[in-house]
């Protein structure tokens, strides 16, 4: 796809900054891709850990700080840099790099803040917003776009609200239900946006077209936000190479090392169990408080606004990321299945409807802290905070290491966003009644 010139916020501020300018930015990018990644950020690599089986092994190495980005039978895949990988090894595991992230060049020269060649067709932040701006233009009784708030770094965050205008309530009378979207926590789960983007499509060509996808939009409200790290995402491509980039790109005082896991900041349990770091430089750094993020405030003071008459309109959601094929839900604080905010009622809900989902794609469903502790994360807060079934879904590729871990090639993005169409239609059709699942309609819903 063609080059587009890189987000600026210092070309949004300086506006009357031309061509020239641009172009020394683009140059300095790719010449000094340091200008943005200081001399000093230690440089993270791939490493596969031999020997961790159980969850509470696995907790042992996240606790080092490092990202576990793929868990197997008695193996991790994790990120992390040199010092990190070795005190994995110093927990007495066998610790591995792996190959970094696959060159999709196909010979040609890189382009600053685009994918690589062979993977055209994955859409960097310009492009995707094009494309939503374009399905909202064309679906405009169906689709509207806000702007909920911005980056770090300046760039907008979107939330596309898509449900037939026509309708206010739901057939017996009732506020429709609503669910909500999220992608791109992780700036190098790029297959997530294309989620997003693939169910805008498919909502705004088969509305009146498809009797479920009718009947959903008549009723229910969804909204998507396709991307709540466009910072993270375009860092992961600046240099027109993959980097293997998961935080947000907001510096830390008194560190070298940028970035805010936005996954392990939402304002629930935060820090509390040994499921994130307190240092600036591990992938899964919490931040300095929770909400630190502007990215996680933005979204979270969304789903606060959406409290209307003191009840939380949202009633499912799923966080989407990649990889590993998984069905996850809350809690990751704990390895318990109940525990305070959490009935076993709660749970058999989240675990049936959980269960279908995954029948229908293909993943394998489990709560989240099956795989390890972790504390802050946004499935956490929707339930813990709002009451919202909130599941976190792992796409494309499996674990095994095949398929290309973070980087897919482009050729399979339409068969694996399609992947998800049933398990989000079931989602939808759940959320009005997500105790209907376990016989408990009267009890929960009436
Ligand atoms: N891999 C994701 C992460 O590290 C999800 C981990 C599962 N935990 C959860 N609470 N969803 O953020
Ligand atoms: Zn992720």
């Amino acid at each position: 796809m063609r080059p587009h010139a890189p987000h600026s916020p210092t070309r949004r501020r300086y506006g009357r900054w031309a061509g020239a300018a641009t172009a020394a930015l683009l140059t300095l990018a790719l010449a000094a891709p340091a200008s943005s990644h200081s001399a000093k950020d230690p440089t993270t690599h791939a490493y596969e850990v031999t020997g961790p089986r159980t969850a509470a092994q696995r907790t042992v190495i996240a606790r080092t700080g490092v990202a576990i980005d793929a868990v197997r039978d008695r193996s991790v895949v994790i990120t992390a840099d040199a010092a990190q990988a070795e005190r994995v090894r110093q927990l007495g595991y066998s610790v591995r790099e792996l190959p970094g992230p696959p060159d999709r060049s196909g010979g040609r020269t890189a382009t600053p803040f685009d994918f690589p060649p062979e993977d055209a067709k994955y859409h960097n932040y310009a492009e995707a917003t094009a494309e939503i701006d374009a399905d909202v233009a064309a679906h405009p009784n169906l689709m509207s776009k806000q702007v909920i708030g911005k980056s770090y770094e300046g760039r907008d965050i979107v939330a596309v609200k898509v449900t037939n205008n026509a309708t206010r309530t739901t057939p017996t009378g009732a506020a429709k239900p609503e669910v909500l979207f999220t992608h791109h926590q992780h700036a190098r789960e790029h297959l997530t946006v294309e989620m997003a983007l693939y169910l805008l499509k498919e909502f705004g060509t088969q509305y009146g077209k498809d009797a479920r996808v009718t009947k959903m939009l008549d009723s229910r409200v969804v909204w998507i936000v396709p991307d709540l790290n466009p910072d993270g995402g375009e860092y992961d491509i600046a240099t027109g190479s993959y980097r293997s980039w998961r935080k947000n790109r907001q510096p830390n005082a008194g560190s070298n090392s940028r970035g805010t896991d936005l996954n392990r900041n939402w304002d629930y349990k935060w820090g509390c169990c040994g499921g994130s770091s307190g240092s600036p430089g591990s992938e899964t750094y919490r931040g300095r408080a929770a909400e630190s993020a502007p990215e996680v405030k933005v979204v979270a003071d969304f789903v606060r606004s959406r409290v209307v008459g003191g009840k939380q309109q949202i009633k499912a959601a799923i966080d989407f990321h990649t990889y590993s094929e998984l069905v996850l839900w809350p809690f990751g604080w704990t390895y318990d299945d109940t525990a305070p905010g959490m009935t076993q009622d709660d749970r058999d809900a989240f675990a049936t409807v959980g269960k279908s989902m995954a029948a229908s794609n293909g993943y394998k469903p489990e709560q989240s802290s099956d795989l390890y502790i972790t504390d802050g994360s946004i499935d956490d807060w929707l339930w813990g905070t709002q009451k919202v079934f909130a599941y976190t879904f792992e796409m494309y590729p499996d674990e095994s290491g095949a398929g290309g871990g973070f980087y897919p090639p482009d050729e399979v993005i339409d068969r694996e966003t399609a992947r998800n169409r049933e398990a989000v239609l079931q989602l939808l059709e759940n959320a009005d009644c997500m105790y209907r699942s376990i016989g408990k309609a009267a009890q929960y819903c009436s």
